[in-house]
């Protein structure tokens, strides 16, 4: 089995990025590339970390129309990410699309679907034009990802245990918003230990601050893995 830890590597600079891969065990975790260090970067960073042994995220959240994402995924799966993210909001050709492209590559990436931003609240469903509420929506956007092939779905933990129940055992759940007991939360508002969210139905765990802004990051990896029994 392999770890269900993904680090978020949320940083500004390749060099950064690389110093902390450096002091990660790829055995032992995945790592996330997210907006931030791949505008810096760009594929480089994804090559540089790949070259260092680890299997990476790309969460670049593409929402477009059908073919512009098609083609941002044919081109990231081209670059051996192990999974890519898509918003499911761009609609059922869009995603379709997105599988395609990344079907078109011998060893397909896993790719899963943003449903709602977890920054967003009740109240801002109505204005943007989505039917609330949010756990509703949630439920919808998640099966649309499914019919679509998807494999499954950026969720948070408390939404896992829904679409655990409702979307089957094969379906991915790649949930962030994780604090290890006693961990600062920072700015998540509602947080879940890595036991909780497993066993509450994700697949796989983000993780960012409490693992890159550790003393000794491969420590605090090790620390979490130990509490999730994870050998
Ligand atoms: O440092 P922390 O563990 O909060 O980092 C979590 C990572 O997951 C960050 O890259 C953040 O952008 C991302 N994320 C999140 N909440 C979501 C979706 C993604 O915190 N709903």
């Amino acid at each position: 089995m392999s770890s269900p830890v993904i680090v978020a590597v949320d940083s500004a600079s390749l060099d950064e990025a690389v110093a902390l891969a450096a002091r990660l065990s790829p055995a032992q975790c995945r790592l996330k590339v997210g907006k931030e260090l791949f505008t810096a970067a760009g594929p480089r960073a994804i090559e540089v970390l790949q070259q260092r042994g680890f299997e990476i995220f790309l969460d670049l959240k593409f929402h477009d129309i059908p073919n512009t994402v098609g083609s941002a995924c044919r081109v990231a799966a081209g670059l051996g990410v192990w999974m890519v993210d898509v918003h499911v909001s761009g609609g059922p050709a869009m995603l379709e699309a997105a599988r395609r492209a990344v079907d078109s590559v011998a060893r397909p990436p896993l790719l899963v679907g943003i449903t709602v931003l977890t920054s967003l609240g009740e109240d801002d469903l109505p204005r943007i034009g989505m039917a609330g509420p949010i756990a509703a929506a949630v439920e919808r956007l998640a099966r649309l990802a499914r019919d679509c092939g998807l494999d499954g779905v950026v969720c948070s933990a408390a939404e896992a245990q829904y679409l655990r129940a409702t979307m089957g055992a094969d379906f991915a759940l790649v949930t962030p918003g994780i604090r290890p007991a006693g961990a600062a939360v920072q700015d998540q508002v509602r947080v879940v230990t890595p036991a909780d969210a497993l066993r509450a139905g994700s697949t796989y765990l983000v993780i960012g601050r409490p693992i890159t802004q550790a003393a000794d990051p491969q420590h605090a990896l090790e620390t979490i893995l130990d509490s999730i029994a994870f050998k």
